[in-house]
């Protein structure tokens, strides 16, 4: 029975696709919005003034740049410098170049699924930082981490930026950090972005910007289920939708159906019947505090070594080694 249901999809891609369209209430997982329009859409985001994650982060670099070079620099000659989901790099350059400055012994091991990122990120350095040692790793974060792990024991230390973390539901964020955690040894590090608690405005607004980019990146999914699956999606008839709980931090998007309506997936062999205003889920943002970080790590095996925060006590990096 198993082997017979998994041969019906050729990706994970359209099983997900299937799966989420057929439960109630329906949902689809945020790592769907990044294609190449993706991608760009968020770039798009990273740019907004609503967006305060990435204005915060990049301030905690420039700001507390010398205390965090020192700390990566701590009990060891040298060290690799390993990050989980490179991107375009912007942020970690402050620290790369900083790190040049200071003479610090280390190489730099950007982790990302596309080589195409791997590419771009290294081309960029090699104008801007040249003296920086880049070694990209193509790979899933644990498949690379463990690569990494496995051939060397110098010291790392793991960057997971961005508040990346916050799609991930707790279970599944202690899950992360586990597995990170026994690919550690005693003075690794590692330094992961927690966007905080805030004015609930603050992180509607941040979620569901005015000029409609957020609702176009939401809506990506729809659109890469038209072009990759035979999808038949009308993108206008659906609703961008951010809720923001602020008990538990949990900030949550949905693509809400405007009318009654079928939609046909033609690589699925699959039609899908919308009700009026009925929902899919599409992304959780979870938002932290102290109390939260604290345990997360503590079920993970990790202890805080520090923390900084932006200025406008917005965000947070966390530092964490082995318990
Ligand atoms: C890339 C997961 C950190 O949740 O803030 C931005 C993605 N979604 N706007 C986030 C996102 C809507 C972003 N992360």
């Amino acid at each position: 029975m198993q082997e017979q249901t998994e041969t019906l999809f050729e990706t994970q891609f359209e099983e997900e696709v299937h799966t989420g369209l057929t439960d109630y209430p329906k949902h689809l997982s945020s790592k769907y919005f990044y294609d190449e329009k993706g991608d760009k859409l968020f770039q798009d985001i990273m740019n907004m003034s609503e967006y305060y994650l990435t204005d915060a982060e990049f301030d905690i670099f420039s700001t507390h740049t010398e205390d965090i070079t020192q700390l990566f620099s701590k009990n060891s000659k040298n060290f690799n410098l390993v990050e989980l989901g490179a991107g375009d790099g912007k942020k970690t350059k402050i620290l790369l170049q900083k790190l040049v400055d200071n003479k610090a012994d280390f190489k730099y091991l950007p982790i990302d699924i596309s080589q195409n990122v791997l590419d771009q990120l290294s081309n960029s350095l090699k104008n801007e930082i040249p003296e920086v040692a880049v070694k990209p790793q193509q790979g899933t974060y644990f498949e690379a981490l463990e690569k990494i792990a496995s051939l060397t024991n110098t010291k790392k230390v793991i960057l997971f930026l961005g508040s990346n973390i916050g799609n991930l539901l707790h279970p599944q964020a202690i899950e992360f950090l586990t597995q990170v955690q026994k690919l550690m040894h005693k003075d690794d590090l590692f330094f992961v972005g927690f966007d905080q608690k805030k004015n609930p405005q603050t992180i509607l607004d941040a979620y569901n910007d005015h000029t409609g980019i957020t609702a176009a990146f939401n809506k990506n999914v729809l659109a890469r289920i038209n072009s990759e699956l035979n999808g038949n999606f009308d993108l206008d008839k659906f609703l961008h939708w951010e809720v923001y709980n602020p008990e538990t931090g949990t900030a949550k998007s949905y693509l809400v159906s405007k009318v009654q309506q079928s939609v046909a997936i033609g690589k699925l062999n699959l039609n899908i019947h919308f009700t009026p205003w009925e929902t899919i889920h599409t992304e959780i943002s979870q938002k932290y505090d102290d109390k939260t970080v604290e345990w997360l790590a503590e079920k993970s095996g990790l202890e805080v070594e520090t923390q900084f925060t932006d200025s406008k006590n917005q965000y947070k990096n966390y530092v964490f080694k082995k318990a």
